[in-house]
Parts: structure tokens; sequence; C-alpha cells
């Protein structure tokens, strides 16, 4: 597909969005949340597919272990909002799922899920990831995605992604808005990508807990290995490679899968305009995000 087909940003609601994820918009708003319906919600590249994949395992990978390498992840995990043109809508996708829960992606923000979610008192599960390495990883995504806007070169990018114009609105208020929800509705459990990058299996077994699932032991060292960022991106079930409007060619879905990337795009000034930026935006105390981990421990 060439370039000629990616959309314009449009200001929705106050959000940044393309039409690919408001087209569908009542009838996304509309959708019937069933009680043990399990929401996956991120800001983009925060790590959706990996924790999709956990989920998906956990859930259906002792009943039906070929899952994980014939069945894409957009088909087991259907991303709600999507409505992108010949391909089916991923509020179909959801309500033609047969396996319960049904595990459903989005990347809304808090104020924009569909209400059946709250009313049915579903569990929520939102994966955050440090805004530097969001920043880098969601450039590349939209340099390769001819589905995304034109992501012109990286400064021009940094600037856009502090101001909150990207496709799904500000990095900022997506986490301090699903943060703030948290506070008030018990069945959200938030986690970052980088402490699942740091100790995958402590972060599953927590996960376990909140679904309400206690693997074997043997179980969860399967799901692990499976989950491996190698592993992953060789598995074409997982790695995105089926889809047209993304240009393999100019980067990879799955592309580097670290902690601190950004340290090999960020200039030192565009570093401290950052962090400049960051501590007037990120005021709460108690939302804390890890820009580096102890890669020795991992
Ligand atoms: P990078 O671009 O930094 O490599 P999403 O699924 O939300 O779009 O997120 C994609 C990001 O998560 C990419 O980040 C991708 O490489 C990373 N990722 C996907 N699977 C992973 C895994 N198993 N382990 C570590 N990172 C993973």
């Amino acid at each position: 597909m060439d370039s000629s087909f990616r959309p314009k940003l449009i200001d929705f609601h106050g959000v940044s969005m393309t039409h690919y994820f408001t087209d569908n918009w009542d009838n996304v708003q509309n959708f019937q949340a069933r009680p043990d319906d399990i929401l996956i919600a991120t800001y983009p590249k925060a790590g959706t597919t990996w924790v999709s994949c956990i989920l998906d395992l956990l859930h259906f990978g002792q009943t039906s272990p070929e899952r994980h390498t014939s069945m894409s992840i957009y088909d087991r995990v259907p991303f709600l909002e999507m409505a992108v043109p010949s391909v089916p809508k991923g509020t179909e996708l959801a309500e033609n799922l047969v396996t319960s829960p049904r595990l459903i992606k989005t990347h809304f923000p808090v104020q924009f899920v569909p209400k059946s979610f709250w009313e049915q008192n579903c569990r929520i599960v939102y994966l955050a990831r440090n805004a530097k390495d969001s920043a880098v990883s969601y450039f590349h995504f939209d340099r390769m995605n001819m589905a995304e806007p034109e992501p012109g070169d990286w400064s021009v990018y940094l600037q856009r992604f502090m101001q909150g114009k990207l496709v799904f609105g500000s990095w900022y208020d997506h986490v301090n808005g699903w943060w703030k929800k948290k506070q008030t509705y018990s069945k959200i459990h938030y986690m970052f990508y980088e402490d699942l990058t740091e100790d995958t299996g402590y972060e599953m077994d927590k996960l376990c807990s909140f679904v309400g699932l206690s693997p074997s032991e043997e179980q969860k060292k399967s799901i692990i290995s499976m989950v491996e960022f190698d592993n992953m991106k060789k598995n074409n079930m997982a790695n995105h490679s089926s889809i047209p409007v993304m240009d393999f060619k100019i980067s990879h879905f799955m592309r580097k899968g670290k902690v601190a990337n950004w340290k090999d795009h960020f200039t030192v000034a565009q570093n401290e305009r950052f962090d400049e930026d960051y501590k007037r935006k990120m005021t709460d105390p108690t939302l804390k995000f890890r820009t580096e981990i102890d890669i020795a421990a991992v």
C-alpha cells in the first residue's frame, strides 16, 4: 500500500484521532460487554501485543495450544475501535468470539471506553510504558504503518508527542486518566512494560491472581518462553507480518523490545526539554515510570 493512503489527524472530542478509529463510533459505544470480558487497554506501543499473547496463552494455551501459532493475535484479541475498509471491524470480531472470557483490546483514553464495560464491572488490564520509549517506538511504527499519519522527522515527531498530537492523543493524559480511574474502579490492573521486562514471571503471577487463574509452574515456564521477544518476533501470528499496510522494509513491528532504547534517539537537548515538560505534566507523585532498568538483573 502506498503512502497516499495515510490518514489525517483529526480532533475528536478533544483527542487526536484518525477516522480508522472513529468511523465505527456508534457501534463501539453501543458495544455490549459481558461480565467476564477482559479489556486490555494501552496507549499505543506499550506492549499491547505482548500482554495480549500472555493473557491468551494463560486462558486458552492449555486447551488450544495451536492458537498461538495458527491464529493471528488480531483475531484472538480483537481491536475494538478498529474500522479499516475491507477487513472486519473490531466490534464484529469481538462479537463473533466464541471463547470465554473474551479478550478485547483498546487504545482508547479512559473517557472513550464504552459504558457497558463499566456497567458489567469487567476486568481491565492497563499496560503502560515510559514516555521516552513509547515515543521512539511509536515513531518507528508510524514510519512503517501506512495507516498512520505521516510521522515527519524525529525532532518534529517528538514535539508532536509532547503536544499530544498523535493518534489516541496525549500519552500524558492517557496514563494519568487511567491511573485516576483506578482509584474509583477497583477492577483495573495497572502494570508497566518495564516491570514486565524485568520479571515476566512475577508480573504473570500478579496477572493470574487478578484474572483468577492458577497455572502450573510448567505451564508458566512454557508461556514465558513463548512470549520472549525473539520467539514472538519469529511467530507470524504475533509479529504482524501479514498486515499489508505495514512495510517491514522500513521497520519491524517487533523492533527492539527493550527498555531505554530512547537513549539511541534523544539528543541531550531533546532530553532536557522533554524532562522539563514532563515535570510540568506529570504532577501525580503516585504514578512513577522508569526510563531504564538494571539490565544485569534481567
Ligand atoms: P519497540 O518498538 O520498542 O521494539 P504494541 O504491541 O503496544 O504495539 O507495542 C509494541 C512494542 O512492544 C514494540 O516496541 C515491540 O517490540 C514491543 N514488544 C512486543 N512484544 C514484546 C516482547 N515479547 N517482549 C518485549 N517487547 C515486546
